[in-house]
């Protein structure tokens, strides 16, 4: 910096230490008069005049307070993609089916469950997991002392399957990109992944359910870490009760995290 730089410098600083807004656009304009010899010189000027000052003076509030549009935005949101998917195109769930089924339960929730898909009751209804698997799936919640009212509840198909058969890999694959939709908008602290088909639709078809439960893991989805636990589906439960014990570890570790994330439910 040259001299004469350093003494504009000086003198705004001594202006705005007295607030005297005046005196320093005064002093600049006679400044910019005076012909400089140093490029740098003046670009470093016109950065002070524009930036620097109108920070100093100021004094409009700022609006932190995001709460309530956070909420619209995340209603309007969900109504979006649930008509996205009630419009979707050549799709053979969607031709079989009587009505979607969208989710249930607190949007607000911190915490979400993904199954595989709607069944019979599930179709009639318009609801997730109100058929067998539904009522196990409230046994198991209530047993780590989580109210169904208080988490929120979806599917990877939003349609029931003919048959209740599973959902194809290229169905799967259609309806995941919604079902990352669902996840980023509903914004889960902790994800809980019922069953193979909703692991193949979010971490990929090559890995087996028996030896990914039980741990933590990490989904990203739009550059959000979401902590997930992949365990079995309660209709796999009701088929094979030998494999009660691992759900009921799986279960204790969620109800731990809960209790460390302090989430009320
Ligand atoms: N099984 C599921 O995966 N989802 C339901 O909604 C019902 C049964």
């Amino acid at each position: 910096m040259n001299l004469l730089f350093a003494d504009v410098l000086e003198y705004v600083l001594v202006c705005s230490a007295k607030n005297d807004k005046i005196m320093i656009k005064i002093f600049i304009s006679e400044f910019m008069t005076l012909n400089f010899k140093n490029q740098n010189d003046i670009l470093n000027l016109e950065k002070l005049n524009s930036n620097e000052i109108e920070y100093i003076f100021s004094d409009k509030p700022i609006n932190r307070l995001k709460t309530k549009p956070q909420l619209e935005d995340k209603i309007k949101l969900l109504s979006k993609l649930r008509s996205e998917i009630e419009n979707i195109d050549n799709c053979e769930l969607k031709k079989n089916a009587k009505q979607l089924v969208f989710a249930d339960g607190n949007n607000q929730s911190k915490i979400m469950i993904i199954g595989e898909g709607p069944g019979q009751k599930e179709d009639e209804q318009g609801k997730p997991f109100v058929g067998d698997a539904g009522i196990l799936l409230n046994k198991m919640l209530e047993a780590i002392q989580i109210k169904r009212n208080n988490i929120y509840i979806t599917n990877v198909v939003n349609y029931r399957p003919p048959n209740n058969r599973k959902p194809e890999p290229s169905e799967i694959n259609r309806y995941s990109n919604y079902l990352r939709q669902h996840i980023a908008i509903i914004d889960p602290k902790i994800l809980i992944l019922m069953g193979s088909t909703a692991m193949e639709s979010l971490f990929g078809s090559k890995i087996k359910i028996s030896k990914e439960r039980g741990v933590w893991k990490e989904l990203i989805i739009h550059n959000k870490t979401y902590l997930t636990m992949i365990t079995f589906h309660p209709a796999y439960l009701l088929r094979q009760a030998d494999q009660k014990k691992y759900s009921w570890a799986d279960l204790k570790l969620i109800r731990k995290k809960i209790d460390e994330l302090k989430i009320s439910v």
